[in-house]
């Protein structure tokens, strides 16, 4: 079989600053994090995202680096930075990093000598026009924050293109020197030991931006060029991209449409992220079935990334103007748990009013639909937002950890803490944190232990070919299954609250002694699979038959 890890791995994503502060400052750090690798690993998780971790005036959380070479001294240093990645490793844990080169800071020193003049070396590195561009209001991915994609700058004398924020200005990919640039920054850190890359913003990364153009071309050969240089320096490296486009856009991202995959080799599933939220907000699965129907096919190699929650707002665009109203009615339904017009800043578990069953459903249809599961810090506890700071800083609050003072994430004074922690109502963490659910083998947390250790034994589910089973099924019920080399899994999902019973006996003849390995209560046998009883929310993962190729 082939040894594709990330097909089968279990992603946990988490920004150093805010998991575990081991020396009291106030800002979480690398040394806090190596001290939590036995919860990761203990939690099942195979590999871990960190969100920036490079040297910046953190004006858009870590995305707006001045040194890609290092790391920021709040986090540690390059040799607590090495560490944490042996460390992992002796725990089976890969590591893998956000890569944020559409763009740097405006204070990284290369865009400072760009500024400075014409005759810069780093002139070129980034996008400038001497008029002002007839799209300058065009393209904001921060509407309401940010009011223009070409920004004046007095010392250049030009104007520069920035997708973000304007304090984040974009490279120029089409210069040589900066392709090279970015491949020696991947260099650099696969010799560190990293196992690859979240690759951030990819579309406006290839873009061949031409002022007064709101629609450039784009550079796919790039992608292809990347994954070459990576691939080689190590073999087993992946690239995992944010690339929010149109599902008929996708293809290009993971391969050039020679069969198999030579660009990234995973992508994001936002599509299935905005459908997940509608089919929990309708109770009806519809929406999920047609996104296993209408999927692009995928060149070999090629794989997808589902997620529930990131560290950013759930973004809906992709949906209806209809399908958005009816999640944000249900889920964001106060101005200001919504953000840019188009998404929800809050949290899975407050979302879901909390309610324990709807939050397994919710996880278990994650993690048992095709595709590697991503799962944000906290999210495995059940943590809340805090709506009363700015913008995604709602959901990016410190991890709880315990009962002690600042949730057990630092010692330090309160008022140093990066963000405050959550210390008030339902989601405080005098109710919600990992002390005490680690006691509780009935949690949230127990919980998660269990179905990511069911699903780590039904490889199938993340590296074969999942498919909805198409029979007449009680409304709100979804089931589908997953096929591979390792055998067969089955999977019924309840949408909606009323109890009902599920008619599988068409899979019987190729059933081979099946059981339930992980289901939301106990239900009884599952017999000749033409009486599958499920709750209301309820759920059942059964294993129709062992494969014979591990
Ligand atoms: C991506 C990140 C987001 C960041 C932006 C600019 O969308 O997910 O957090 O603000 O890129 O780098």
């Amino acid at each position: 079989m082939s040894d594709r890890w990330y097909s089968e791995a279990v992603v946990y994503c988490l920004d150093i600053d805010t998991f575990a502060d081991s020396d009291g400052d106030g800002v979480g750090d690398f040394q806090g994090l190596i001290g939590r690798l036995d919860y990761l690993a203990r939690l099942g998780v195979t590999c871990i995202w960190l969100n920036p971790i490079h040297p910046s005036p953190n004006e858009d959380d870590g995305y707006d680096a001045t040194d890609f070479y290092n790391v920021d001294p709040r986090l540690g240093t390059l040799g607590d930075f090495a560490e944490l990645l042996h460390q992992a490793s002796n725990r089976g844990i890969r590591v893998i990093i956000d890569l944020v080169v559409n763009h740097t800071s405006n204070k990284h020193p290369w865009f400072i000598s760009a500024r400075s003049s014409p005759d810069s070396p780093y002139r070129d590195w980034y996008i400038w026009s001497e008029h002002e561009p007839a799209d300058r209001h065009q393209g904001m991915v921060f509407p309401g924050e940010q009011h223009e994609t070409w920004t004046y700058d007095r010392t250049a004398k030009a104007w520069y293109y920035h997708r973000f924020y304007k304090f984040q200005p974009d490279l120029n990919i089409e210069n040589p020197k900066v392709r090279a640039e970015v491949k020696k920054i991947t260099s650099f850190w696969l010799q560190l030991g990293v196992s690859g890359f979240r690759m951030d913003a990819v579309p406006f990364i290839i873009e061949r931006t031409e002022p007064g153009n709101p629609d450039s071309p784009k550079d796919f050969d790039f992608l292809t060029d990347l994954r070459q240089h990576v691939q080689w320096r190590r073999g087993d490296a992946v690239l995992l991209a944010e690339a929010n486009v149109e599902p008929d856009q996708l293809p290009v991202f993971f391969g050039d449409g020679s069969g198999s995959g030579n660009r990234i080799h995973m992508l994001f599933d936002f599509m299935l992220n905005g459908r997940l939220m509608l089919a929990l907000a309708r109770e009806d699965p519809e929406v999920i079935i047609e996104a296993l129907r209408d999927t692009p096919k995928l060149p070999t190699g090629g794989q997808w990334a589902t997620f529930l929650r990131n560290h950013d707002e759930i973004d809906l665009s992709r949906l209806t103007a209809d399908q958005r109203n009816d999640v944000l009615a249900k889920f964001g339904p106060k101005k200001n748990m919504q953000l840019y017009g188009r998404g929800i800043r809050r949290r899975l578990a407050p979302m879901l009013g909390n309610d324990r069953r709807h939050i397994e459903l919710a996880y278990s249809l994650q993690f048992s639909l095709r595709g590697t599961p991503v799962l944000r810090y906290g999210e495995e506890i059940g943590m809340g937002e805090d709506l009363a700071l700015e913008g995604r800083d709602a959901i990016r609050t410190p991890m709880q950890w315990s009962y002690q003072e600042n949730a057990g994430f630092s010692t330090a004074e309160p008022e140093k803490l990066i963000r405050p922690v959550i210390d008030k109502g339902e989601y405080g963490y005098q109710h919600v944190n990992v002390t005490a659910q680690r006691r509780d083998p009935r949690s949230l947390l127990g919980w998660f232990e269990r179905m990511i250790r069911t699903l780590r034994e039904a490889p199938e589910t993340g590296s074969g070919s999942t498919s909805h089973i198409d029979v007449p099924m009680p409304p709100g019920v979804l089931a589908h299954r997953a096929d591979g080399p390792t055998g067969t899994m089955v999977f019924l999902h309840n949408l909606g609250t009323e109890d009902v019973e599920v008619d599988l006996s068409i899979l019987a003849d190729e059933a081979e002694l099946p059981i339930d390995v992980l289901s939301d209560r106990n239900y009884p046998d599952v017999g000749k699979l033409d009486r599958l009883k499920l709750a209301g929310y309820g759920y059942r993962w059964i294993r129709l038959r062992l494969g014979h190729e591990r």
